[in-house]
């Protein structure tokens, strides 16, 4: 039996991990969900009982053998190594801890062989939810043709920045609905019947932090130091999954039937591929499954060496792109021994 909390278990990703450790059967001893005092004393139901949200604390720690962390990178960077000094390995969704080098950055399709040994400093970082779905499509085909380059355009829903997130698009669409203008508070236009290309602040290049996390994290997972991304990420009004459109070039000219063969065998990746019947993964048919779903898949008419491969892949951001992920990792550790 394992001893789990959840730090920010009132939010998206923590209902989802709620959610996800309830579906997953995993042994759990005693599960405890912290948040802020703000939603302490709320109930949640779990394995047909209430566990009630209790505020973090030093103290919550003891006792705790997995730390599930999603609330907020400022969060984290106090509590996680609070937790791991109680004797906790944290997995932690936020952004905070990814590119540190002694910080593992974990999709277990791609690279959960790390996970044979406590980690240096009692943290694993979840990766960023568009990296996930997509390193998850791209290393197979990088083990077989080598990836030079990809560019890629995302298309993300409303959930990726939380519940209040989510209500404001309801909100806006019932306004706007009814006549009256949408106003916007958690995003910096109006989401309801619109898109934003602007996700996490800008930086001095242009792209914004959402985009170079796209870079960075890509590289470290794949362990793929020259592999170059270009990325745009776009809001749109979805509640959940992301969508994406990736362009990538091989060192290799690509073969369409192996590259579908490869994906077909990729672990937890479906292929949904026939436009003769209009099937390709929508984000309303990835809500709430588990497998990355990937279709819209032609070579690239505009390189003329056969090298270049587009393509359309849709995952659950709050489930393959956050929890699931996150509980995986657990899985694998538990299962390695690691936590006992
Ligand atoms: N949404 C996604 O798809 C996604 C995917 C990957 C990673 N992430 C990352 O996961 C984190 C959470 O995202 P979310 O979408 O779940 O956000 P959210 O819906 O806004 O939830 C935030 C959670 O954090 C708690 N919290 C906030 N401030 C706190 C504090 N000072 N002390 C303790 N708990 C605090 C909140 O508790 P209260 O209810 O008490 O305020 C709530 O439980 C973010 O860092 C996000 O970048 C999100």
């Amino acid at each position: 039996m394992v001893n789990i909390a959840i730090l920010g278990a009132s939010g998206a990703v923590g209902q989802e991990l709620l959610k996800t450790l309830e579906q997953r059967q995993l042994p759990i001893g005693t599960l405890k969900l912290l948040a802020s005092p703000r939603s302490a004393g709320k109930k949640f139901p779990f394995r047909g009982r209430l566990v009630e949200v209790e505020p973090v604390t030093a103290e919550a720690f003891n006792g705790v053998q997995i730390g599930l962390f999603s609330a907020g990178g400022s969060v984290s960077a106090e509590w996680a190594p609070i937790a791991a000094k109680a004797g906790a390995i944290v997995v932690d969704n936020t952004s905070h801890f990814r590119m540190d080098e002694d910080v593992p950055l974990v999709v277990p399709e791609v690279n959960g062989d790390l996970l044979t040994a406590r980690p240096p400093r009692g943290i694993i970082a979840n990766p960023n939810c568009s990296t996930i779905q997509m390193v998850q499509v791209l290393d197979p085909l990088h083990r077989e043709y080598g990836i030079r380059r990809v560019i890629v355009s995302t298309y993300q829903s409303t959930s990726g920045k939380g519940a209040s997130a989510m209500e404001e698009m309801t909100a806006q669409t019932r306004e706007v609905l009814d006549g009256k203008p949408a106003v916007p508070k958690v995003f910096p236009h109006p989401i309801a019947f619109n898109l934003i290309p602007h996700i996490d602040s800008f930086t001095a290049n242009g792209y914004t932090k959402e985009e170079l996390k796209m870079v960075n994290e890509t590289r470290k997972i794949m362990r793929a130091p020259k592999v170059m991304v270009s990325a745009t990420c776009v809001r749109v009004p979805v509640y959940r999954s992301h969508s994406e459109s990736v362009n990538v070039e091989f060192d290799k000219p690509v073969d369409l039937a192996r590259v579908r063969e490869l994906l077909s065998g990729a672990h937890n990746v479906v292929v949904v591929d026939d436009p003769s019947r209009n099937d390709y993964p929508m984000p309303a048919y990835a809500e709430g499954r588990d497998e990355t779903f990937v279709g819209r898949i032609r070579k690239d008419i505009s390189n003329p060496n056969g090298t270049g491969l587009d393509m359309w892949i849709v995952s659950d951001n709050l489930r393959k792109g956050a929890a699931l992920n996150a509980v995986q990792i657990a899985e694998i550790l538990i299962k390695n021994g690691v936590v006992r």
